[in-house]
């Protein structure tokens, strides 16, 4: 509610994925805490954004798109004041390399300002009227009320605001409980949320988010729920809603991207986008290419210079030069990847890398695991990590089933160079999964394209027009001419 409060009560100690040597061998280190808040101070939160937004009544939802906008431009000048220390802490909360943190930084100024450009374009659309039958309409777009806004670990920064920022330029008024990883580096800019915009505007909760989020929910008085995340929590948290059937939901969760190769792929082209679309940061990217069918026939050759390939990535701390690998924020993670890759081991798949799958504290190597079948965990889980599951076809019917039957239905990439036969794939796939990239990895941005996914992937669009369009309803004023 617009106060930066003191905080007595218990913390939570962040421990960097970077670990330094202890007494007992490599330990994490110790990056500072955040207040272990209760249900007491979430629900304080929520009736100042409740107060704030006052059933649409209030300063913020009633003022005009240009002040908002001047608000969210007063914003960003303060938010690049602390561009230094937001990027210092995405390598230490996340092992995010510096080239990359930088990135998403930079990238989350970009959205906003895309974002109020394209506000500036529906406020006019808005203001044209619309004249039939002897009525005059004003068709706008208007808030919707008290939104939760709750982003992933691996874009802390960069995918909470997402969301966050069109909730509040909206007009809508927003709680943010900020990820278990990466929660630090949203400390220097709530100064800034709390001189650029009216009381209550913008609420920060903390604390563990099974403790205090269901409670949120329970209380009825949340209209939008977003999230960046894993489909399970989000089907749990909209069940807690007493009036679910009211609350909407904006998300983007569970993903096992394909990609595949046909045998008539540039092979090189295959391998270089592969690379990035499986191993950038770690794998740990909700658009990751997460599983690679190859056609038997060119498996050999692309197994060959992707092993190359991925034998030459350089782990090592994030901010050092050239790192391409760095280590993992989530602490149970190379137990799982491992697990992965022995039970595959088990079945007759091998790594087929040199080092692939060794774990070095909280390092994995990445690995290729080849030929992964049904059956195995590598096959149908979303692994989000740096393990390559590679499946070999004879016929293209078998990863398109794998597709159609898929629960997930985020993105696709398929290499190849006949392009009839890949014009002739493009609608049968693009109406399975929400972006189908031709000889490309698959990814999210440009930020101005829509970000969705079918099926357990996401409900509602992000991006830059879309995510205005998610947190807000049209309205119309209507008046007898
Ligand atoms: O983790 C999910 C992100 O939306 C991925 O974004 O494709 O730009 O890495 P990206």
């Amino acid at each position: 509610n617009g106060e930066m409060r003191a905080w007595d009560g218990p913390t939570t100690d962040v421990l960097s994925p970077v670990c330094l040597t202890g007494p007992n061998g490599p330990e994490r280190k110790l990056v500072g805490s955040y207040p272990v808040t209760t249900d007491r101070e979430a629900l304080e939160a929520l009736d100042a954004a409740v107060a704030a937004y006052d059933n649409g009544r209030g300063e913020w939802p009633t003022m005009s798109v240009s002040d908002r906008i001047a608000c969210m431009e007063r914003f960003i000048g303060k938010m690049l004041e602390q561009k230094t220390t937001v990027v210092n802490l995405l390598m230490w909360e996340i092992g995010k390399t510096l080239g990359d943190s930088i990135k998403e930084f930079d990238r989350t100024v970009t959205y906003i300002y895309d974002t109020i450009d394209a506000l500036k374009d529906i406020d006019r659309a808005g203001s044209r009227f619309k004249i039939e039958e002897g009525i005059i309409g004003q068709i706008r777009r208007s808030p919707l009320g008290v939104v939760l806004c709750m982003g992933p670990f691996n874009y802390p920064l960069n995918e909470t605001y997402t969301t966050l920022i069109p909730a509040i330029l909206m007009g809508n008024t927003v709680l943010f409980k900020p990820p278990k990883h990466g929660t630090l580096l949203h400390y220097p800019l709530l100064e800034a949320f709390r001189t650029c915009f009216p009381k209550g505007v913008v609420n920060t909760i903390y604390g563990r988010g099974a403790n205090v989020v269901p409670t949120l929910m329970q209380s009825g008085r949340i209209n939008v729920l977003t999230l960046i995340g894993s489909s399970r929590v989000a089907d749990s948290l909209k069940k807690m809603h007493p009036k679910s059937n009211r609350l909407r939901a904006v998300l983007s969760l569970d993903a096992k991207n394909a990609g595949i190769i046909l045998p008539d792929a540039d092979i090189e082209l295959a391998v270089k986008e592969c690379m990035l679309g499986t191993l950038s940061f770690n794998g740990q990217r909700c658009t990751a290419i997460k599983i690679i069918w190859v056609h038997r026939s060119v498996a050999d050759q692309f197994l060959r210079r992707f092993s190359e390939e991925v034998n030459k990535l350089k782990p090592g701390m994030p901010w050092e030069p050239g790192v391409q690998i760095t280590p993992l924020p989530e602490p149970q993670k190379p137990q799982y990847l491992t697990d992965c890759i022995r039970e595959a081991e088990a079945q007759g798949a091998a790594v087929m890398n040199k080092g692939g799958g060794v774990v070095e504290a909280s390092f994995v190597m990445p690995a290729v695991v080849y030929p992964v079948q049904k059956g195995m965990k590598l096959y149908r889980e979303e692994q989000f990590g740096p393990v390559v599951p590679v499946v070999p076809f004879d016929d293209l019917e078998e990863p398109i089933d794998y597709i159609i039957t898929a629960d997930h239905g985020q993105q696709v990439s398929i290499f190849g160079t006949d392009t009839e036969q890949i014009a002739s794939l493009i609608d049968p796939l693009v109406n399975q999964v929400s972006r189908v990239n031709i000889n490309a990895q698959c990814q999210r941005g440009p930020d101005t394209f829509p970000f969705t996914g079918r099926k357990d992937s996401a409900e509602g669009t992000l991006s830059v027009e879309d995510a205005l369009r998610a947190f807000s309803i049209r309205t119309v004023v209507a008046t007898k001419n």
